[in-house]
């Protein structure tokens, strides 16, 4: 028998079995499963998901069966939360029971030993909150703001000096070179460090191994049970072995630095073992910088297709910094316009459209609609962004980019909630450098630049645009960056660090 036909046999095999399981469980309780599509037998809705986009096609199903939805993917429950109520009851106040994260077959591959705490619980989910929340207490503190500005300052003067060529790649350079400071005490500023471009092509292979549908064994757990050397091991524990070896060297890096890293707080703070260490900073990295990356090319997309609102922020920075010099994180609470900014980029085109997926750990009712819906134990759960961001229910116009929809008259308005960070116990950690980031970011280039498209290329903001898997940055596009004056030309490699 070939391999395919082996392959695909042993799938089936276990899928009838997981069926029977699911079958019991939902027949032994009153409420029902939420609605979905109808899908076929043994495989239910398997075939029905896209490869990518699969947050368009969730949204689209939380629109149509009217917020909750649930999908049988070969004997595992899918559910769908498209709103914002329903994903706070759900992830926030019955954190107890959904705060787990669901293993794709592929991660244990990539990681035996469960240390990436984003996609695993247990010990070192523990241990890499509780060292976060140390760093973050820092970041919140200002301590990060110094290096965060120095990268901002740097991508305005790279792409000043290379005519806004390479702006694309340079939103890469910025996010990853502030997390490798922050991380290992390592600045990227030329863009062409050996660490920076391996660390951004394990990322794209990270993401694209983790999207759930793109690895043959997340879509069908089962082939895993062949025995042998599989594309999908080899792959694996290559990969794993190349992550070692980079993070060993930036962690030796971090340690010749004498600076005060993460690193070193990670390597303080759990001293139990180097290999966890090595892999708790690790995770933590990356999931900074591809997330903030996407985020920063959006908000250029959304300069170049939405441009309505641009003067209006560039008068209140004008109103605030004044030519003479750029901005600085000491004028952030005047610039409520350029915090409006981040907010609506968050909304409207998400860096992580559908979230982490958490889990279950028990069966639950949820009343939704005057109607008792089950979920069962191990169900697998996503707070889709997508469709929470573009509720009609919450915002007019969701298609439109308005910063205006965060403010009231000159002021932000009060009670801001995003999906864009997901939810409950596993809400993203990195929140406070992720927002200095981007608002530090677009404050300097919407201060330095009118940003326009280039002659003869169009542009959309469609998922054809965009990359479609796990993280959905858009694909890269062209753009002009035009100095606003040739004072600020002038001014702009002079201005002082104002993070001090
Ligand atoms: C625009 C930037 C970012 C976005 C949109 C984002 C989004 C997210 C989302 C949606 C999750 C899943 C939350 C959940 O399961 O409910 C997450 C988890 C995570 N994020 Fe972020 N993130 C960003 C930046 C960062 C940064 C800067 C860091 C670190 C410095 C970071 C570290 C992490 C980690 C470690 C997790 C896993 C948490 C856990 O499983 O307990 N992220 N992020």
């Amino acid at each position: 028998m070939n391999l395919d036909r082996k392959l695909v046999l042993a799938g089936l095999a276990a899928l009838a079995a997981s069926w029977f399981v699911r079958k019991r469980r939902s027949s032994g309780s009153v409420a029902v499963l939420p609605p979905g599509p109808k899908g076929l037998p043994l495989v239910g809705n398997v075939f029905q998901v896209p490869g990518k986009h699969m947050a368009t096609y969730f949204r689209r199903l939380c629109e149509k069966y009217g917020g909750m939805v649930s999908l049988n993917m070969a004997g595992s429950t899918f559910i769908l939360l498209g709103t914002m109520d329903l994903a706070k009851e759900v992830m926030e106040k019955r954190s107890t029971k959904f705060s787990d994260r669901p293993t794709l077959p592929i991660y244990r591959y990539i990681d035996p030993d469960q240390i990436y705490w984003a996609f695993f619980s247990g010990r070192t989910q523990f241990v890499g909150r509780k060292l976060t929340g140390g760093i973050m207490a820092g970041v919140r503190a200002g301590e990060t703001e110094a290096l965060q500005h120095f990268e901002a300052l740097t991508t305005v003067n790279r792409i000043l000096d290379n005519r806004g060529r390479g702006w694309f790649h340079e939103m890469e350079r910025t996010s990853a070179s502030a997390v490798l400071s922050a991380a290992f005490g390592l600045g990227c500023p030329t863009g062409e460090e050996p660490e920076l471009k391996q660390i951004i092509r394990s990322l794209t292979e990270l993401v694209h191994a983790v999207t759930p549908s793109t690895s043959i064994i997340n879509m069908l757990p089962s082939l895993d049970l062949l025995p042998g050397p599989m594309p999908w091991r080899k792959w694996g524990a290559e990969f794993r072995r190349r992550e070692d070896e980079l993070f060993d060297k930036l962690g030796d890096h971090a340690k010749a630095s004498g600076m005060n890293t993460w690193a070193a707080s990670f390597a303080n703070g759990d001293s139990k073992s180097g290999r966890d260490t090595r892999r708790l900073i690790n995770i933590f990295s990356i999931a900074a910088i591809d997330t903030t990356t996407a985020q920063m090319q959006s908000f250029v997309l959304a300069c170049l297709l939405h441009p309505s609102w641009i003067g209006r922020a560039q008068a209140q920075i004008d109103a605030v910094v004044g030519e003479d010099r750029m901005p600085t994180f000491q004028d952030r609470a005047q610039l409520p316009y350029v915090e409006a900014v981040v907010r609506e980029t968050l909304r409207w085109r998400l860096p992580v459209r559908m979230g982490i997926p958490h889990q279950s750990t028990a069966d639950d009712i949820l009343e939704y609609k005057g109607q008792e819906y089950f979920i069962p134990k191990g169900s697998i759960v996503y707070a889709v962004s997508w469709a929470i961001e573009h509720d009609e229910n919450c915002y007019e116009n969701p298609e439109e980019f308005l910063p205006e929809r965060f403010l009231e008259g000159q002021k932000l308005k009060s009670g801001y909630e995003t999906s864009a960070f997901g939810f409950g116990r596993r809400v993203c950690p990195g929140v406070p450098f992720a927002e200095r980031s981007m608002w530090i970011n677009v404050a300097m280039i919407l201060w330095a630049f009118d940003i326009h498209k280039s002659a003869h290329c169009s542009y959309g903001e469609s998922d054809t645009e965009f990359k479609g898997e796990f993280t959905n940055p858009p694909l890269e596009f062209p753009a002009v960056f035009a100095p606003r004056s040739a004072r600020r030309e002038e001014k702009r490699d002079k201005s002082e660090n104002g993070a001090a």
